[in-house]
């Protein structure tokens, strides 16, 4: 399989998960979808990961995001692993993860970096739009924990920015001002954006984000 890249669609795939047969693209249907895959089951930095994934579905559900996790072990481990995170994190997974015990998936995406670990996945984050594109690669090693709230932050980023003629800056958070397109002109951006521009260089425009 070849590297996925920005703007690839998405590959699809039936497997089985802690909550029976999945397939993505019947799983998404038109909402936008996050699949993030974890080295092993039973091992600490994923149980961490997976007790604040699922804290936070409430939040990627309102941002219409479905979320799938994978790790290649059996769905029976992954069953009995569920029990630990729910009894240490204080919470309830709340949301399928794949198993990946033949690693089909894990190769369609190309989730396992051999000079990294021969046999488990690196910590990969795809992002995927309705019309099932891939509009986020993210790519950690086994001994850092991703950041959920940067995973919303970035998600917030490729919704507005899907929807409306604006590119977010460094460290943007929901509702800050954001980068007018460099493809509009600064007199069309005037007449669009109604909440005004600002024209810090010709090339730097700020308008207030669009959606708050
Ligand atoms: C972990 O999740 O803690 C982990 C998994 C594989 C290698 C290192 C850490």
């Amino acid at each position: 399989m070849a590297t996925l890249r920005l703007g690839d669609t998405a590959p699809d795939f039936t497997a089985d998960s802690s909550m029976g047969t999945i397939n993505l693209y019947d799983h998404l249907g038109d909402s936008w979808g996050i699949l993030f895959s974890h080295p092993a089951d039973f091992t600490p930095v994923c149980t961490t990961e997976l007790g604040t994934a699922a804290k936070f579905k409430s939040e990627f559900d309102k941002r219409n995001v479905k979320m799938l996790a994978l790790s290649v072990d059996g769905a029976a481990s992954h069953k009995e692993w569920i029990k630990d995170i729910d009894e240490v994190q204080d919470t309830t997974v709340n949301f399928p993860i794949i198993a990946d015990e033949d690693k089909k998936v894990a190769d369609l995406y190309d989730m396992i970096h051999p000079r990294a670990d021969n046999n488990l996945t690196v910590r990969s984050v795809f992002i995927i739009a309705p019309d099932k594109t891939v509009k986020l690669i993210l790519t950690y090693p086994a001994s850092t924990g991703r950041n959920f709230y940067e995973l919303l932050r970035v998600i917030d980023s490729l919704q507005l920015t899907a929807y409306h003629k604006v590119a977010t800056p460094a460290n943007w958070k929901n509702g800050e001002d954001v980068v007018v397109s460099p493809a509009i002109s600064t007199e069309d951006a005037k007449t669009m954006f109604k909440k005004g521009v600002t024209e810090v260089k010709p090339y730097l425009r700020m308008t207030p984000d669009p959606t708050s």
